[in-house]
């Protein structure tokens, strides 16, 4: 069965190493990054966005991947990704999710500490973990859009009584990283990072994590992250492959798997390169 969050992140911080967590859209995504971390026998945590839950359907996703980790012998976490809309973030803990992120960082302290500790408070029940965000990650992830002037980096002080209060599983932090791809070279706050890991223990999420260089990546899990979150990269490998296979495809071939299907070795690919850098090959 699927793992939930807390978990699957148990042994990070003080073995040395991430987990990443990956965006799917449908199918072909899902199974190549599930193979790819089963071949590096590496845990890996897929994640939806509300829009990819609403384009595959609720249950369908959690069937479809419940399937995938029933076939492979590693942890598998499925995660559902920057919820803003408390009773589909329910829905999804009822149908089956491992895991839920409580997105509330657009609101006020208190107001994201209420929100996040009542989505805790439902997850009790059920086999789920709960991430939630402090700070504001700029960027654009769906339609959660945050300018460069609303972007604002987690204030440490502010750290200590919202996990204490809420009973979160896991916490995004904002320290410079960005959703969507980087308009310049990404300037990430180590030093905050640090201060951060030092305060806390829980679990500490990366998000934006396309465009990443691996050097900042390594300095990440080193400075107490745990999470990592990759989404942009894998939109971009599935429509680049399926832009070039069907450019170069016969016209009478018409098998949809001709041109599919090279998407699951391409996310694969990509993932087995995400996790040697996180750290997480053997793990599972
Ligand atoms: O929650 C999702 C991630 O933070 C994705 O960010 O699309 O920039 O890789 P990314
Ligand atoms: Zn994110």
């Amino acid at each position: 069965g699927l793992v939930t969050l807390k978990e699957i992140l148990e042994n990070t911080r003080k073995e040395g190493y991430a987990v990443g967590s990956f965006n799917f859209n449908g199918y072909e995504d899902a199974q190549g990054i599930i193979n790819g971390a089963a071949e590096k026998n590496s845990p890996v945590i897929l994640m939806a966005s509300m829009g990819a839950c609403k384009y595959i359907g609720l249950h369908q996703t959690v069937g479809m991947i419940k399937g995938m980790a029933a076939s492979v012998d590693i942890p598998v976490c499925l995660h559902l990704d920057h919820a803003t809309d408390m009773d589909y973030i329910k829905e999804a803990i009822k149908a089956g999710f491992s895991s839920v992120m409580i997105d509330a960082s657009a609101e006020d302290y208190e107001i994201n500490i209420q929100k996040s500790k009542e989505i805790v408070e439902f997850a009790k029940d059920y086999h789920c973990s709960v991430e939630a965000e402090l700070g504001k990650v700029g960027g654009k992830e769906e339609n959660i859009v945050v300018s460069d002037e609303k972007a604002t980096f987690t204030q440490p002080s502010d750290v200590p009584r919202f996990v204490e209060e809420t009973g979160i599983d896991a916490l995004a932090i904002a320290f410079g990283s960005v959703h969507g791809f980087y308009k310049s070279e990404p300037k990430l706050d180590f030093e905050r990072l640090a201060e951060i890991a030092k305060i806390t223990d829980c679990p500490l999420v990366l998000h934006g994590g396309t465009g990443i260089p691996v050097e900042d990546f390594k300095k990440c899990v080193v400075s107490g992250i745990s999470k990592i979150n990759v989404g942009t990269e894998f939109k971009k490998t599935f429509t680049d492959t399926i832009r070039k296979m069907c450019n170069d495809l016969p016209e009478k071939e018409v098998d949809p798997r001709k041109y599919m299907g090279p998407v699951k070795d391409a996310c694969a690919e990509v993932v087995k390169g995400k996790i040697d850098v996180f750290g997480s090959a053997n793990k599972a």
